[in-house]
């Protein structure tokens, strides 16, 4: 079957039976977006709970959900409202918008690092025209991504729909911090959408306006780069693809560390934890490497970043991006803010060291304050160099601010003992493309015969979205009875169940094989009278097999297969 043929069937099979369909249909439809039916939910909120299981399971972070439209401010600090563009071109004569780069794409390997200039350039030099109606392209301009509104009426105050769901995260940091009794590392992880209003999305689920992210934000100490649990999997192996070529090299997690491919334990361990995760899900391995950016093709936020691609039908696709942000968040936006982001290192035995200290000039404060001298010296002498905003200090008297000049105080160099040091944290993120990771689950899954027509969608039980069908071979007889009640047993939000009555039992299995269901149960007469009563079949998709259990163990047995026992073991 050919890659557009596995594209178009596997898109049909999505809309038809519920997976996603088009955004807006009714009128039209608007490209980029996409809705969610019932099973694309359901296998949506399974792919989550994997992701969560891991990082709040075995890892212990903690989740936030942050606001998705936030004040101009944020992505100021954030780089996005100068940095977050794509280069895009009109068409002079029906006016099309086309992505700059796209148009080059087969005379350059890595065309989005082009200029402006050097698109025109090539435009000119392979004679470049509107792909939709041969017109002469308009000059390469930026064209940022972010959706822009306002916050209440008029346009008083700006702002954007979030591009990530990351900043939402650093905006909380003294929140986060304090919750984790200022200890690090801190792990945070958010699920939700995010908005980029792309110049011309052409390749379905893989580039969508509105989108759905699963982000990490993993905040750690900057000479501290490793993590706990990686010599658990340094010997494990992964393939990469660094940026000094182009050929994917499997090696172990630790030798990767080891020979400076990725730069630090912690960002490896990551790395890694996206393969265990994507797999998990049912990627297939074989289809799966993690491709480092070149040093231009980063993000304006990144030191380092490994892309997880997986091979689809579309080519290489890049579905999640695990990147080293430094410093850069966390200082952008203490510098905008005006406030402190940082982290109180203890040192293990004091350190004597010269630091920098807030004194009180005591000569200008008597005459002016009096008896309250005394108490704002203290006040004052407990504050930092860096709260001094502006050339003043305000400190807080008894509910009430005091603003004091550098008329009553001064900031001296000593050396002291000192417990610990002030540092600023650095963050590394493993951001997930919620629907580009389905897609791609649906991808690797989706198998078909072509000589039986027979299609079947291969997920593993954690992300199918029913993990049963219950049917009874004859709506009657009893049948139907047993079948209903063993459906109201099983069926519940961690096992959803499907019952069907109708058609023949093959056209009922073809049904639930077409949705990845895993297992089906039927009621057939044996279960009623004979030495079979109180049985029921139980079939396995992938391999077809069937066997009989009883039906009180179908609510217990349903449940270990679930947690990953296998159907001969039955
Ligand atoms: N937070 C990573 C990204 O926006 O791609």
């Amino acid at each position: 079957m050919s890659k557009e043929a596995i594209n178009a069937d596997l898109l049909s099979l999505c809309k038809r039976r519920g997976f996603v369909w088009p955004s807006f249909e009714l009128y039209g439809g608007v490209a980029g977006m996409y809705d969610y039916g019932p099973l694309g939910s359901n296998m949506r909120n399974n792919i989550v709970e994997v992701w969560r299981d891991i990082y709040r399971g075995r890892e212990g972070f903690i989740e936030i959900d942050s606001e998705t439209v936030n004040p101009r401010e944020v992505f100021k600090a954030s780089g996005h409202v100068d940095e977050f563009a794509d280069l895009v071109t009109y068409c002079g004569e029906c006016e099309s918008a086309f992505r700059a780069d796209h148009l080059v794409k087969e005379f350059f390997d890595n065309p989005d690092v082009l200029s402006p200039k050097e698109l025109d350039d090539a435009f000119v030099k392979h004679e470049i025209k509107c792909p939709e109606c041969g017109g002469k392209l308009g000059q390469v301009e930026e064209f940022n991504l972010m959706f822009k509104t306002a916050i209440g009426p008029g346009s008083s105050r700006v702002g954007y729909l979030r591009p990530e769901t990351a900043q939402g995260i650093f905006v909380n940091y003294l929140n986060l911090y304090r919750y984790n009794r200022e200890k690090l590392p801190l792990g945070v992880i958010q699920t939700g959408r995010g908005y980029r209003n792309e110049i011309a999305p052409r390749q379905g689920m893989i580039r969508m306006r509105e989108f759905n992210m699963m982000e990490v934000e993993l905040f750690v100490d900057p000479d501290d780069k490793d993590w706990i649990r990686f010599r658990e999997i340094e010997n494990d192996l992964i393939a990469l693809v660094p940026n000094t070529g182009t050929d994917t090299v499997t090696m172990t997690v630790g030798e990767a560390v080891e020979k400076g491919i990725i730069a630090n334990r912690v960002l490896a361990y990551f790395v890694y934890t996206t393969q265990q995760f994507l797999t998990r899900l049912g990627i297939d391995p074989e289809r799966l490497r993690f491709r480092q950016h070149l040093n231009d093709e980063m993000a304006h936020y990144a030191m380092d970043c490994w892309d997880a691609e997986v091979l689809l039908s579309y080519g290489w696709i890049e579905i999640t991006g695990i990147a080293d942000r430094g410093c850069w968040d966390l200082s952008r936006h203490a510098e905008f803010s005006g406030t402190e982001l940082t982290h109180f290192k203890k040192f293990d035995e004091p350190r004597e060291m010269e630091v920098d200290k807030v004194k009180a000039k005591h000569k200008a404060l008597g005459p002016k304050f009096k008896e309250k001298a005394k108490t704002i010296a203290e006040a004052m002498e407990a504050k930092r160099p860096s709260d001094i905003k502006d050339g003043k200090l305000t400190l807080d008297l008894d509910g009430e601010d005091v603003i004091l000049d550098g008329e009553f105080f001064e900031v001296v160099r000593i050396r002291e003992k000192v417990s610990g040091e002030r540092v600023v944290p650095h963050v590394i993120e493993p951001s997930h493309g919620l629907d580009r990771i389905f897609y791609s689950v649906l991808e690797h899954s989706f198998k078909h015969d072509e000589k039986e027509d027979y299609t079947v969608l291969r997920l593993v039980p954690d992300v199918a979205p029913i993990k049963v069908g219950i049917f009874p071979l004859m709506e009657k007889d009893g049948l139907d009875d047993l079948a209903t009640d063993i459906y109201k047993r099983v069926h519940s939000p961690c096992m959803e169940a499907y019952y069907d009555g109708s058609g023949t039992i093959g056209k009922r299995y073809a049904r639930m094989d077409e949705v990845g269901t895993p297992w089906c149960i039927t009621v057939d007469y044996e279960s009623l009278e004979g030495p079979n009563k109180g049985t029921v079949t139980i079939r396995e998709r992938d391999t077809t097999a069937q066997k009989r259990i009883p039906s009180d163990s179908v609510p217990d047995i349903l449940r270990s297969l679930l947690s990953g026992m296998s159907f001969e073991a039955l």
